[in-house]
This record gives C-alpha cells, structure tokens and sequence, in this order.
C-alpha cells in the first residue's frame, strides 16, 4: 500500500463519527445527499442521507480515491486495456452496451446482430413451434437472465422461460414438468462450455427430448458461449451458437448472448431498452467526479461502514416482488468479485474487502429477520429498492403499504426509540440507504445492475484488489472430480461422509 493511501486510511480512521442524528441537524442534508438521476426508462433516485457519511469523510474518500488512482483504474478499464491482471484480459462488459474500446464495441454489436437474428427467427417461427426455453447454466451464466426474466415478465413472456441452474436432478426435473417437449428449446449457456453442472444437465435435457420423441435432439440447442468452437465439437450447428468476448466476464455476461432468454421473453427492442438503460449509468459513471458520481458514492459508504465501523454483512431488501432475486444476483457480483485478500501486486490485504451480501424482500423479511437488524447487538448497512409505480394491478392500497413500510424501516432505524424497559428499546443511528425507481421496466433494472456493477468496480479499487478473477472457486471444483474419479483419500471426515452416501 503506498504512503499516500496508508495516510488516507488513517486520516479517515481518526475522524469524529457522529451520529444520524447529529447529521439530520444540517437543514441540506437530504439535497446533499440525495440525487436523482434521469434514465431512458424514468428517474432513479439514490438517497445516502441515512448512512453516516459527512463532508469530512466524503473529502478523504475523494482523496483515497485519488491515491488508489480511481480515475486511472476506471480509464483503463473502459479503454479495453486488460486490468484483470492476474489473468491476463481486458474487462469489457461495458463494451456489450456500447461504451468501451471502439473495437470491442463493434464486436459485440456483430454478436448481438446474430443473436437478435436468432432471436427474431424464432419468434417468426423459422424454426417451428417454440414454446418454452429451457435455459442451461450456472453462476454467472444464469442469475443475472433470471433476475431480468422474473422481474420483466409478471405481465406474460413472448416465450415461456425457464433457468436451471443446479446439478440437483430435482431443478431439471421442474423445468421439464412445465415444458412441452416437442416445442421446446434449450439454451446452454457456459462462458467456458466446460462447466460439470451445466454440461451434465445440458445432456440430461437432451436425453428428456430424444426420449419423447424428438429426432434431432442437437437441432433444438442453441449455445450460449465464448468457446465457440467448444460448443460446435460437443454438437451445437455454428448457426445456433451464440458468442461472446472473452473478455466479458461471467458475473458480468447478461448483457452479451448470456442475456438470450432475456431477449427471447421480451423481445429485442426491450432488450436493446435494458442494454441502454445500463449504458446511461456508464456514462455517468465516466463523466461524474468525486462524490457527484454515484456508484463511487456508495462504495465510499460501503469502505466507511466495512472497515471503519467493522461491519462484516451489508443487506439488501427489494420491496418489489419482481426484484426478489436481485440480492441472490448481487451476492454473486460482490461477493465473488470482491471477496479476495491479497492486492493487485499480490501482497496480504491491509484491512476488510467484500462484506457478506445478503437480504430479501420486503415486507416479507420485517417478519422475519428484522429483529436483528434493529436490535441485534451487530451493525449492519442496509440497501432498501424500490419503485413507485407498482407491478400489480389490485387495489393501490397494495402499494402504498408496501412502500409505507419501506420508508418506515428507514426511519425507525435511524430514530430508534427509548423506553424505560430494555427489552423495548430500540438504539437507533442504524444506517441505510435508498434507492427509489420510478418504475421497473427494462432500462431501469439495467441502470439499476450497471450502479452495482460500477459501485463493486469502486469498492475494488479502494480495496486495492483485482475484482475481476475468482480463484476461491477453483480448489472445491478439483476436489469435488477427485472424489468422482476416485483413488485419492480425503480426510477421517470427509471419508466417512463419502461412506455413508455410497460414493466411494
Ligand atoms: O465457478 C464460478 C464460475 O466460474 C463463475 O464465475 C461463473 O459465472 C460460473 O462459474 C459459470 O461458468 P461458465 O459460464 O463458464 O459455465
């Protein structure tokens, strides 16, 4: 760590903390910290004023910033230059959207022309009647489409969609009890096409059309891939193989042909809305310095509350049924991105990165796991989305209530109450943050992924860490086809779970 950014962390370490409370007392809070940004697909607005952020810190995290080269990092990476370093590649899931290297953006502009040919060809019925898509893969390779097909979709598909992700039988097995066989098709989608999981279900889903009688079991998959030629040896017809840059990586790929499903149940022109939407909070996030841009915004609080306070989780709660998988998305956008401990230059990390992700939807979780969160002895930063026009077409009381109680656990959290019985005190000065779309269509749900996207990119560069490799996953793949192959002893514990299921 240089000495300019060891000074930062002390300076920010040294500084007062006062509470909410103490905040509030500034008539401008709520205009200072809150913005508003205007998108293709409507407003969204970013309220930090609930989080413990005041000018002094906000002055510090710019000047960390500076010292951990925020402008230079973010340069290179929409300049294609390849800032995965210990990989070796560019990062450029931005190009999907079309902001980016010029000739990563023609690229991805060819592979989305082929995708959307596809796409529209089964629409016009080129190729007979398709139903339902059975879309294949893991990871990356499926829980940003089923985000996006699960939120846009509550009002009918152009296809009927539906994501396995699990090796588990009993997920594949779902999926077919809903699909007709002799109208569906199915998407493998797997960034390398080497994935056990997704190629082991790949082949069951081929298995489960073959035995209800379909003849060309290979003429009904299209590939979703950036190994190509992987997905042609293992059977898929070149026309059907959708790809994509290797340079896109997999927790960022639902913009490129991982996005197929997305496209397939809404149509291109909504996909295109969805692409746009993200790339209006690209270049917001290029153009806007400092504590005006809003992605670094939030990762300032995420570095104030993570190492400064301690806190080990951060919650996100989507009052919105359609958002309900966006927590389980985030998880893996943060989390795998940013849960490293060494730094670029591969040294020890001096101090936290990536706290555990997690949350669910509201009103649901007050129910259930806020308790804790306004009483429990831990710290935890919260993240509340939502929207103000609502999904649903029943009686406004619906929504009101539900946005209600969103805005009243924000504010109960920070006032707190007392009382002169303990068990009924609450403490209060508990953050949270906001986010509040004026709807969820295509292009704000994409804006609203780019804001995490950028904000996880920040919170790697304050970390000093390569957000962009996930190495932590490998040791459990090999162990797990050591134990398949057989031959190797595992530990007294491990050995006698593999005796007790049979497997050994
Ligand atoms: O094991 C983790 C991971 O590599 C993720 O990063 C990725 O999104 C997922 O597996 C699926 O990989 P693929 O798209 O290559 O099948």
């Amino acid at each position: 760590m240089s000495d300019t950014v060891t000074k930062a962390w002390s300076e920010l370490e040294a500084l007062p903390k006062p509470t909410l409370a103490a905040l509030f007392a500034d008539a401008d809070r709520v205009s200072r910290y809150c913005d508003v940004l205007d998108l293709p697909g409507g407003a969204i607005r970013f309220d930090w004023s609930k989080t413990h952020l005041d000018d002094a810190h906000v002055q510090l995290f710019e000047a960390l910033a500076q010292a951990c080269d925020l402008d230079g990092r973010r340069a290179a990476l929409f300049s294609g230059a390849k800032v995965n370093v210990t990989e070796g590649r560019s990062v450029e899931h931005t190009a999907q959207r079309g902001v980016g290297n010029e000739a990563s953006v023609d690229e991805a502009g060819r592979n989305h022309a082929k995708m959307r040919a596809l796409v529209e060809a089964i629409h016009g019925g080129v190729l007979g009647e398709v139903k339902h898509l059975i879309h294949i893969g893991i990871g990356g390779s499926a829980l940003g489409p089923d985000l996006a097909v699960d939120a846009l979709t509550r009002d009918g598909a152009m296809t009927d969609v539906h994501i396995v992700s699990n090796i588990d039988g009993c997920a594949l097995e779902e999926a077919f009890a809903a699909c007709d066989p002799a109208t569906t098709m199915i998407a493998v989608a797997s960034k390398t096409f080497t994935t056990t999981e997704t190629i082991t279900n790949a082949e069951s889903a081929l298995g489960w059309l073959a035995e209800n009688g379909v003849s060309d079991t290979y003429g009904r998959v299209v590939a979703l891939t950036a190994a190509p030629g992987k997905a042609i040896e293992w059977g898929v017809d070149e026309t059907r193989v959708l790809p994509f840059a290797e340079s896109v990586g997999g927790r960022y790929s639902l913009w490129s042909s991982i996005g197929f499903p997305i496209a397939l149940a809404l149509g291109w022109d909504e996909f295109a809305s969805f692409l746009d939407g993200a790339a209006a909070v690209d270049r917001h996030f290029l153009e806007s310095e400092g504590f005006a841009n809003l992605p670094l915004r939030a990762a300032m609080a995420d570095q104030f509350y993570t190492r400064l306070r301690g806190c080990q989780t951060r919650a996100v709660f989507a009052y919105d049924e359609r958002l309900r998988l966006f927590p389980s998305y985030l998880q893996q956008l943060e989390m795998e991105s940013n849960g490293k401990r060494v730094t670029l230059d591969g040294h020890p990390v001096s101090g936290p990165t990536a706290p555990i992700t997690w949350g669910g939807v509201g009103t649901d979780a007050q129910h259930a796991v806020f308790q804790l969160l306004h009483q429990g002895t831990v710290l935890t930063p919260i993240d509340f989305i939502a929207a103000i026009q609502s999904g649903d077409t029943l009686d406004p009381a619906h929504h009101r209530i539900l946005l209600s109680n969103c805005f009243a656990q924000g504010a109960a959290l920070m006032a707190g109450k007392q009382s002169d019985d303990p068990a009924r005190a609450y403490p209060g000065d508990r953050p949270s943050a906001t986010i509040l779309c004026d709807e969820i269509n295509p292009a704000t749900l994409g804006a609203l992924i780019a804001f995490h996207e950028h904000r996880t990119f920040c919170n790697g560069v304050f970390c000093q860490i390569n957000s962009f490799d996930q190495f932590g996953v490998e040791l459990g793949k090999e162990i797990a086809k050591q134990i398949e192959h057989g031959g190797t002893t595992f530990d007294a514990s491990t050995e006698a779970l593999l005796t007790a299921a049979g497997i050994n």
